[in-house]
């Protein structure tokens, strides 16, 4: 566990919060699919994160506002002290002279971002961005700064391909020119790419979510179903292989 100040922390879309954490150890450790735990008030677990990009002194998170936790984190000024534990979990793959596609879904975007700051330069990239709607956009500009190609689709149409971003993805996967997919998003979401990366043949990775306890392997608190039985997401993932992922709720 270690003592960061926060350097910045304001609302950057309707309900998404961008956090900028100053921790260098953890910023010159992360890599792209990691994630940190954050302290998130008295009588409250510690709340996982996925880290969105790195500078040399710290390492910014977006977050959504759902709950007690992160209801207490957005009330947190610049200056103030917040215990941070990570980096933890597993990457994305480190690949190297690929066409890549990126499938992000609401606040599942921040990994693929990470991967995508610190990869543009070996592989090339397309990028599919899925929100609900245009108040709820963030990072595109970000995004776009490191590959031109975009794809903003909202469920309402509000901006962007009006659809779900599984529709942009379905395109873009028939095209035959990619050689990975990684996504991060809604379940829904990633049992939809297991469905494509399989139909397609292309190799996916999916990051998935679930409610952590302790963070760190112990509680068996966040284990989902897999080819093999059980995996931790915490500890074996929170990327896997979308193949070797059963998802439950048929
Ligand atoms: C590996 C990993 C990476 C994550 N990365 C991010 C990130 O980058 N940004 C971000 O905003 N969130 C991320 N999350 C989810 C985040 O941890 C939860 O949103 C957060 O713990 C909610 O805390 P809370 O106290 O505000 O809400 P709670 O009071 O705990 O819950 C409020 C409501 O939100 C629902 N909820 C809680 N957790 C989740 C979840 N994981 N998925 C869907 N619904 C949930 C609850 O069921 C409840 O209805 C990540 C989760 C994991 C496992
Ligand atoms: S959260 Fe405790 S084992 Fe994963």
């Amino acid at each position: 566990m270690q003592t960061s100040v926060i350097a910045d922390n304001r609302q950057t879309a309707d309900g998404i919060f961008r956090l900028k954490l100053n921790c260098p150890a953890v910023a010159a450790a992360a890599c792209p699919g990691e994630f940190v735990t954050l302290y998130s008030g008295v009588n409250t677990l510690r709340r996982p994160f996925s880290i969105a990009s790195v500078t040399d002194q710290s390492i910014i998170i977006y977050y959504k506002l759902r709950g007690r936790g992160t209801e207490f984190l957005s009330g947190l000024k610049s200056g103030a002290e917040l215990e941070v534990n990570g980096p933890l979990g597993n990457g994305f793959p480190d690949f190297c002279g690929k066409n890549i596609l990126l499938a992000g879904g609401g606040i599942g975007i921040p990994p693929l971002f990470f991967y995508l700051t610190r990869y543009a330069e070996k592989n090339s990239f397309t990028a599919c961005l899925g929100f609900r709607r245009s108040q709820e956009i963030y990072l595109e500009n970000e995004f776009r700064n490191f590959t031109s190609r975009v794809r903003i689709i909202t469920d309402d149409g509000s901006a962007g391909e009006r659809g779900l971003v599984t529709d942009a993805l379905t395109d873009e996967a028939a095209s035959g020119k990619y050689q990975a997919i990684f996504a991060c998003g809604p379940e829904k979401m990633l049992e939809a790419v297991q469905q494509i990366s399989s139909g397609c043949n292309i190799p996916a990775w999916i990051s998935c979510e679930a409610v952590m306890g302790c963070g760190m392997g112990i509680c068996l608190g966040c284990a989902v179903k897999s080819t093999a039985g059980y995996n931790l997401v915490c500890a074996d993932g929170p990327v896997f292989p979308a193949q070797a992922v059963q998802f439950t709720h048929g």
